[in-house]
């Protein structure tokens, strides 16, 4: 894990700048109430006045119309990049190159090139950066890592997971747009595949399926990523149909069914071979992305330059996974070597 060393002059309040006033930077901003010790100091957009309402809303005095403005605002600790993903690379990019330490909305990327590079950048220049996957923060999640810690499942043999939602078909929504990293595959289905290598690591076999929208994004994938110890993670994702978004970690002693959606899970259950169920209630606060927020602070405050609950390395190799994942289903970007 890297060291900020002398923290680099991180205030005593964590004040954040926000990249892109759309809808998740308002939820943000929302949930960061719940987060003491935390402050939206400053807000950019890409054209002066943009962000006024965003900033009236939420009591923000700063307000940028560009992002290097923002990114080189001296008040700002950490710039949340919350654009759609194809921008990810070069404001976290910019952002980095000011010096700020930096949260990346998922995904990380799009490509594993591009998450490389910037892993590459924040250490050369010594900041914090981290992949906002915020599930994984969840006191749910919390819970869920010390049960596979105490190896009460026995060998982990099996994940699988799901994640559905329904989306009205209109081709001008960025989910359905190319250009704007459309597709069910980076939007929802990142969630079960960061499940996945968080539970059973990066995968060394992958093969897929999926179907397009008439946009030519992926409206429905399924995947099955599987290791050299013989264990897989069976992962469906669609923008077609709202679904249970089931989760389950199968192990040869025991499984844990999680309640509900799994990625803001409040709760779940233990179930052994015997057919015994404990439950485990873990109930999340707000919305559940404050939860991210204050990581980013307690790593800034131990001055380290990354999480080890969503480390960089990961990030990259989900990325991969998401690479190859596509490269099976013929999915491209424009602008992608692939
Ligand atoms: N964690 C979560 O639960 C969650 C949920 C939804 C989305 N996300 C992620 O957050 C990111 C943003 O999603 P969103 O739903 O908030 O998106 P959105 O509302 O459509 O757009 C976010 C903002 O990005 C900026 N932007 C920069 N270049 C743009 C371009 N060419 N076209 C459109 N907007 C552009 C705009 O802000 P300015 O005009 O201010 O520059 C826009 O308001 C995505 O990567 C997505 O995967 C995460």
């Amino acid at each position: 894990m890297g060291d900020m060393g002398d923290m680099g002059g991180i205030s005593a309040t964590i004040r954040w700048g926000i990249l892109g006033a759309g809808d998740i930077a308002s939820a943000f901003c929302g949930d960061l109430v719940h987060a003491p010790g935390h402050s939206v100091v400053a807000v950019g957009a890409r054209v002066p006045g943009a962000s006024d309402a965003f900033a009236d809303r939420w009591g923000i005095e700063r307000r940028h119309g560009s992002y290097v403005d923002l990114v080189e605002d001296p008040d700002v600790d950490v710039v949340y990049v919350a654009t759609p993903h194809p921008f990810h690379h070069d404001v976290a990019m910019l952002a980095i190159e000011a010096g700020k330490a930096v949260l990346v909305e998922k995904p990380f990327t799009m490509d594993a090139t591009q998450a490389r590079a910037l892993v590459t950048a924040s250490r050369a220049r010594g900041t914090f950066l981290m992949e906002a996957m915020w599930t994984r923060f969840l006191p749910s999640f919390v819970a869920i890592r010390e049960v596979i810690a105490s190896g009460r499942l026995g060998e982990l043999v099996l994940v699988t997971a799901e994640l559905g939602q329904w989306f009205p078909h209109d081709v001008e929504h960025r989910l359905f747009n190319g250009e704007l990293g459309g597709g069910a595959l980076l939007d929802l289905g990142i969630y079960p595949v960061s499940f996945a290598s968080m539970v059973l690591g990066s995968p060394t076999r992958i093969t897929a399926v999926s179907d397009p929208t008439t946009t030519g994004v992926d409206a429905q994938t399924s995947m099955i990523l599987s290791d050299d110890a013989g264990r897989h993670a069976v992962i469906t994702t669609t923008l077609r149909a709202t679904t249970p978004s089931l989760a389950l970690i199968s192990g040869t002693e025991a499984r844990i069914e999680i309640e509900g959606n799994f990625y803001n899970a409040s709760a779940f259950s233990i179930i052994g071979r015997d057919g015994s169920v404990e439950r485990v209630a873990a109930p999340r606060v707000g919305h559940g992305l404050w939860y991210e927020a204050a990581e980013v602070g307690r790593c800034l405050r131990a001055g380290l330059t990354e999480s080890p609950v969503m480390p960089l390395m990961e990030s990259i190799s989900i990325m991969e996974t998401l690479d190859e994942v596509r490269r099976h289903i013929g999915l491209t970007y424009p602008g992608l070597a692939r």
